[in-house]
């Protein structure tokens, strides 16, 4: 009898590789700060790390890279702040679309579109459109995104179909739930990094990180490498994922 049951991991985890790498993208305002600049420009400067690490993900087997951008806790920032990011954020769209088109690169978002200008969501639809054929890397951006939001939106959605009569409670199941979610065509991630030194989630992929392993580094998100990054995703493979069953005999 095998002592692991590899048909209880979560979809989409391999066997060893992190298929799925989310990061929290955090330590920009402390980056600035350190420098005596505004945290708008530690904003910039970590924005530029993107291209970079999104690079890196073939050559090292991660084909999912979930990225977060906007919390829906970041509304509580300064107004100047918020509508920096804002601004920087339409301005990544429009200066880097063609270039993720051309790698490759296929760009979704999640997260509550709601509160955001309709300028930013045709953009952020726009390029999601662009992006729809590509299947090199596929670049997920969390923008005004919170776990607890997005399971609260999916059970009122999963509500509303049960009160059209389309579904009832007896198909109430965690993956009937799971398909109401943002991320509903991701695979679960496998590792979560952590930028900054703070050892939280920040609600973050709360659904879908319960089997993640973590990595929490102290590194700010604007220093952070190609190289880094790829020393913790080839770390990754040695770690032992049992998901609540027993560990497999070498
Ligand atoms: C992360 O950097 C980016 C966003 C939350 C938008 P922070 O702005 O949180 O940087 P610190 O944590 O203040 O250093
Ligand atoms: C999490 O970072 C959100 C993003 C990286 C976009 P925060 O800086 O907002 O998290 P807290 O406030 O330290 O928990
Ligand atoms: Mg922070």
């Amino acid at each position: 009898m095998a002592l692991t049951t590899m048909t209880d991991a979560p979809k989409g985890a391999g066997p060893s590789g992190a298929r799925h790498v989310a990061i929290i993208m955090d330590g920009n305002g402390r980056w600035a700060q350190m420098r005596g600049r505004p945290r708008l420009l530690g904003h910039h400067a970590g924005a530029k790390r993107i291209r970079e690490i999104v690079e890196a993900c073939p050559d090292l087997g991660v084909k999912y890279l979930t990225i977060f951008a906007f919390s829906t806790e970041n509304w509580k920032r300064t107004q100047s702040e918020v509508a920096g990011l804002m601004s920087l954020f339409r301005r990544y769209i429009q200066r880097e679309a063609q270039d993720l088109f051309r790698r490759g690169v296929r760009v979704r978002f999640i997260g509550d579109r709601i509160k955001l200008d309709p300028k930013l969501v045709q953009l952020m639809d726009d390029l999601e459109l662009l992006t729809s054929g590509n299947d090199r890397v596929h670049l997920t951006i969390a923008l005004n995104y919170g776990g607890r939001d997005e399971v609260t939106r999916a059970a009122k959605r999963l509500a509303y179909e049960i009160e059209m009569g389309r579904l009832t409670h007896k198909d109430v199941d965690a993956e009937t739930l799971a398909r109401f979610l943002d991320t509903h065509v991701l695979p679960d991630p496998d590792l979560v990094i952590r930028t900054s030194g703070e050892a939280r989630i920040s609600n973050f992929l709360l659904w879908q990180s319960a089997y993640a392993e973590y990595e929490f580094i102290d590194t700010l998100w604007p220093d952070f490498t190609a190289g880094e990054f790829a020393r913790i995703v080839q770390g990754f493979a040695a770690r032992d994922r049992r998901y609540g069953g027993v560990k497999a005999k070498a």
